[in-house]
């Protein structure tokens, strides 16, 4: 979590789709015309100026004359890109309305023209750089965790890069399931990708045929069985978590129990993982 830094608004929100109260997929152009060259994975600060703090304002009222006020302190967090990393004119963001947050209920009432901080410097390593090419890949998300895979899938699909992109979304209900659409025609039109959606809270008479429960119930799937069995002699699949860290922590002591080895930038491995919070 980050609080502080003095810093310009340097962007504009020019686009957003709302699904539903609490979910938003948000574009965001800056004024430098271009964001910098970034990797499937990473992710971008957000910021806005905080609100004001009383004994800020009374400092500000006591100030000599001539003197400057500083300029507002800003609450920033990250947000994963879900663009394609060709798409460099504006960055794509799914988020999730976090109630009682300190930046998401003032993002929430932007609308398209509206400014805000984004930063320019795209940062972190959960991206598929220390994936060998043609590898299988076991890609699991919860909520908004889903985005850097989108990004994966919108720059890589078919080119190889992995031989089998398996992706596991799990969320509440079928209307939490953002870019559903565009995965299941992607997976349609891709022998090499599957994507399996799951929901934890969806009504029993609601009709939803797929798979119910917890995110960890693909893993007894049977082409994630295999893919993970697989992996057992050959080490060639990598399983990528992102999103709600009890999620991550619960379904890496079982993978790890399987022979799965968590990567640090110190020791390769093939467990990556990126927790929201
Ligand atoms: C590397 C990275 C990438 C991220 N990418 C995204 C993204 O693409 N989309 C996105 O929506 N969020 C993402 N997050 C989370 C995001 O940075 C903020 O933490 C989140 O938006 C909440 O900010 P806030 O100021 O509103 O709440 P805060 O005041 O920071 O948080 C209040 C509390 O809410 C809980 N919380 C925080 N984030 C979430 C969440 N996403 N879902 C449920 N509970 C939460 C935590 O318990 C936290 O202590 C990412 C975080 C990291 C570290
Ligand atoms: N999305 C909504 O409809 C909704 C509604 C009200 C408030 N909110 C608020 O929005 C924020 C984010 O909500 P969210 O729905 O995006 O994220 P979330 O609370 O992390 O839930 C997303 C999915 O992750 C699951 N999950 C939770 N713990 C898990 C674990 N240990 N292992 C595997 N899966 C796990 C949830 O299952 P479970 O259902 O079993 O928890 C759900 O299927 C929260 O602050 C929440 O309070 C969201």
């Amino acid at each position: 979590m980050m609080d502080g830094g003095n810093t310009a608004l340097n962007a504009t929100l020019v686009n957003r789709i709302d699904l539903g109260r609490e979910l938003a997929i948000v574009r965001v152009q800056p004024d430098a015309g271009e964001i910098p060259e970034f990797e499937p994975g990473q992710f971008l600060e957000l910021a806005l100026p905080s609100p004001p703090r009383p004994e800020v304002e009374l400092a500000t009222a006591q100030l000599a004359a001539g003197e400057q006020p500083r300029r507002a302190r800003m609450t920033r967090r990250a947000y994963s890109l879900a663009s394609a990393k060709v798409d460099r004119k504006v960055a794509e963001f799914y988020i999730v309305l976090v109630e009682r947050g300190r930046l998401t209920p003032r993002i929430w009432p932007l609308v398209e023209g509206d400014r805000l901080w984004m930063d320019t410097q795209p940062r972190g390593h959960f991206t598929l750089d220390d994936v060998p090419r043609g590898s299988d890949v076991l890609a699991i998300a919860t909520g908004t965790g889903v985005a850097p895979y989108v990004s994966m899938l919108r720059t890589y699909r078919a080119t190889g890069r992995w031989r089998r992109f398996v992706l596991v979304h799990g969320v509440r209900v079928a209307a939490d399931l953002g870019y559903r659409s565009e995965l299941q025609q992607m997976a349609a039109q891709s022998s090499d990708f599957l994507y399996l959606p799951v929901l934890s809270r969806e009504p029993a008479n609601s009709g939803w045929t797929g798979l119910r429960g917890r995110a960890q119930v693909a893993l007894d799937e049977p082409a994630v069985r295999d893919m993970l069995a697989a992996s057992r002699s050959t080490g060639s699949t990598h399983v990528l978590l992102c999103g709600n860290p009890e999620m991550i922590s619960q379904t890496q002591a079982k993978l790890t129990a399987q022979g799965f080895v968590p990567h640090t930038r110190q020791q390769p491995g093939n467990l990556h993982v990126e927790r929201y919070w």
